[in-house]
């Protein structure tokens, strides 16, 4: 029989890959969406008729109990969060409520209604922060630099304790930064090629960024939910770095954007105090030897291509924008 499957934050870019994942195995795809005045099924709209939606919150604790009970999912993927560093320090509680708390939530439903349910827990490199090793790994000790990187924490050990305390299998996914032309347009990533595209359209005159020195360890998100699948179809319960084992400047990803479009991104870029964080996370860097070795998990897309993907994606959009607006 199918397996079903419980997706939380499936219209984010994470959670639009991995149930395309799914789906493709035959699973039952059942995901969690809270309410909203707009439609915000946009990166799923070529899935709508094959998901199962559920309305919930995670800072609902009924609204969850309520419908896994209904779902009855043999595999939960906890993705929903407020994933936004920078907003972390303009709403701090409110990350708490959703990045940390959501995931007591989720956990404790899952204990109440469907037990054998296998969980599978959206960590961040981001809990390294100060990282005190390099490379970081599985049991490199965490330092979080923001209040999001702090939800995470709290996160990532009531997964190690529901896990340890009620035998439940509940893994984490220490996952480093991963990217795509689904990525949300505040991240420097995404934010870098939409702009590039636009200024090649001439549709933008300029690039406003923060710290290009931050270094980062970035790959194409598409791979990282096979990442996920894989952790829940182990033998036993554990947590797992995944990641590229490779780490670049900000400055190198506006290089190769510019180059792809044959622009000098020195003309365009301009840095605005503005984005600069109050606490930086300087150098992420994985070791994901474990994930390789164990889960047998590979990367298919590497640094160049990936910034390449997300230039040409944005290109297209905005080509299509600027043909639009000449015919208005
Ligand atoms: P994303 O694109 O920002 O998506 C976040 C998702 O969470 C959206 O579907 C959002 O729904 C949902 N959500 C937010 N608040 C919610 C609430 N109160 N109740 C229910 N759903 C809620 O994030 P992503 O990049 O896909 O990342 C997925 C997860 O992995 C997140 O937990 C993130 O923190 C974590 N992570 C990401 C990375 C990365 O590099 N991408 C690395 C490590 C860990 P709406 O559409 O309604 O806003
Ligand atoms: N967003 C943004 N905007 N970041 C900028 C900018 C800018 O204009 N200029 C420089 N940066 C730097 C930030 O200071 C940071 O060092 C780096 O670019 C990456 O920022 P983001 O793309 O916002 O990602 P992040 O690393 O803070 O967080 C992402 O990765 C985490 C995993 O390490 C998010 O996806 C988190 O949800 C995820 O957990």
């Amino acid at each position: 029989m199918a397996k079903t499957a419980f997706i939380t934050g499936i219209t984010g870019q994470d959670g639009s890959y991995l149930a395309e994942l799914l789906l493709s195995k035959g699973y039952r795809v059942c995901g969690m969406v809270r309410r909203s005045s707009n439609d915000s099924l946009q990166r799923i709209e070529h899935l709508r008729d094959q998901i199962e939606f559920y309305q919930a919150d995670l800072l609902d604790q009924s609204s969850i109990a309520g419908v896994l009970a209904e779902v009855q999912p043999d595999e939960v993927y906890n993705l929903g969060a407020q994933s936004f560093v920078a907003t972390s320090w303009s709403q701090p509680v409110l990350t708490a409520e959703f990045t940390a708390v959501g995931v007591t939530r989720m956990l404790d439903a899952i204990r109440q209604v469907c037990p054998k349910a296998r969980f599978y827990q959206a960590s961040s490199s981001e809990m390294y922060g100060k990282v005190q090793a390099v490379p970081q790994k599985e049991d490199t000790p965490f330092y979080p630099r923001s209040p999001y990187g702090v939800a995470k924490v709290y996160g990532h050990y009531i997964t190690v304790n529901y896990r340890e305390s009620y035998g439940m299998f509940a893994c984490s996914g220490i996952l480093f930064n991963h990217e795509s032309p689904r990525r949300g347009l505040e991240f420097v990533t995404r934010k870098i090629t939409h702009h590039v595209a636009r200024i090649k359209m001439g549709l933008e005159k300029e690039l406003r960024l923060g710290n290009l020195d931050a270094k980062r360890d970035w790959g194409f998100a598409g791979d990282y939910v096979v990442a996920m699948w894989l952790m829940l179809q182990q033998d036993k319960p554990e947590d797992y770095v995944v990641g590229t084992g490779e780490t670049h400047t900000v400055r190198e990803f506006v290089e190769i954007a510019f180059d792809r479009v044959g622009l000098d991104w020195k003309k365009y870029v301009v840095i605005d105090p503005k984005f600069i964080r109050p606490a930086e996370v300087d150098l992420l860097l994985s070791d994901p030897s474990k994930a390789q070795q164990e889960l047998g998990w590979r990367l298919t897309v590497p640094f160049h291509k990936l910034v390449h993907m997300m230039v040409d994606s944005d290109l297209a959009i905005a080509r299509q924008q600027k043909m639009l607006r000449a015919a208005a």
